[in-house]
């Protein structure tokens, strides 16, 4: 995989989930961002020897774009809730990256000690760790920033993290980072494509802007 839209290219072909939950807010991220972002952080040389964590991982669409691009990451591994969303996530790594490995963990993203301690990949070496999430946002029940408790999941593990957040967060992420002891050092906006996904969902596809942060958690 040699560019960034290269890589889009290939990541067009990640499967969605086969029914998305709402309540779990499962929007596939587009391979577009995916490729952008995971992109961005390889030319900060936040992937090569590091430890890849997605946190929310649904049909894998990050952890196979970390995994996918030219950048060498010591493992990855992708965590969500929900089973099914990890069945589609095996399922796109065996047709896109067979010879890849990638650990697919269920358990809440949440509580990452349990996790990672699953995931076997919690040892006492020095590997740094890179997060990647699109967390849900809240956006369903009026419970704005439900990606508050991602983010103070990777503030407890994370070297690095980027994740995808509504437009206007950018002041609750900073706040958020500083009292965590963590910096935001990059931020872009993007556009997000959604397809229709749900019964309510009245058009066959919506554009949404988001807003993508990079952290350093330099405070744990
Ligand atoms: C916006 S979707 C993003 C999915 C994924 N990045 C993709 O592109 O397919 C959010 C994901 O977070 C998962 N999720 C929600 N709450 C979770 C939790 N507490 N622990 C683990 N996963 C969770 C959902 O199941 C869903 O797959």
């Amino acid at each position: 995989m040699s560019n960034r839209r290269e890589l889009a290219v290939t990541l067009e072909r990640v499967s969605g989930f086969d029914n998305p939950r709402i309540e779990l807010e499962q929007y596939q991220t587009p391979a577009d961002l995916a490729a952008t972002l995971v992109h961005t952080a390889a030319l900060h040389g936040d992937i090569t020897g590091r430890r890849i964590v997605d946190l929310g991982c649904g049909t894998g669409m990050l952890a196979l774009a970390t995994a996918l691009c030219d950048a060498h990451p010591r493992a990855v591994v992708g965590i969500d809730r929900d089973g099914d969303a990890l069945e589609s996530a095996r399922a796109n790594e065996r047709r896109l990256a067979p010879s890849v490995s990638i650990s697919w963990i269920r358990g809440d993203a949440t509580r990452p000690p349990l996790c990672l301690s699953n995931a076997s990949v919690a040892t006492a070496d020095a590997t740094l760790t890179t997060v990647m999430m699109n967390p849900p946002f809240g956006a369903q029940k009026g419970n704005r920033h439900a990606d508050r408790r991602f983010l103070d999941a990777a503030a407890t593990f994370a070297d690095v993290s980027y994740s995808i957040h509504n437009a206007g967060s950018a002041d609750f992420v900073e706040t958020f980072a500083a009292d965590a002891g963590g910096t935001v050092t990059h931020g872009f906006e993007a556009e997000c494509a959604l397809p229709r996904a749900f019964k309510f969902h009245s058009e066959d596809s919506k554009t949404i802007s988001v807003e993508v942060f990079r952290v350093v958690w330099d405070g744990r």
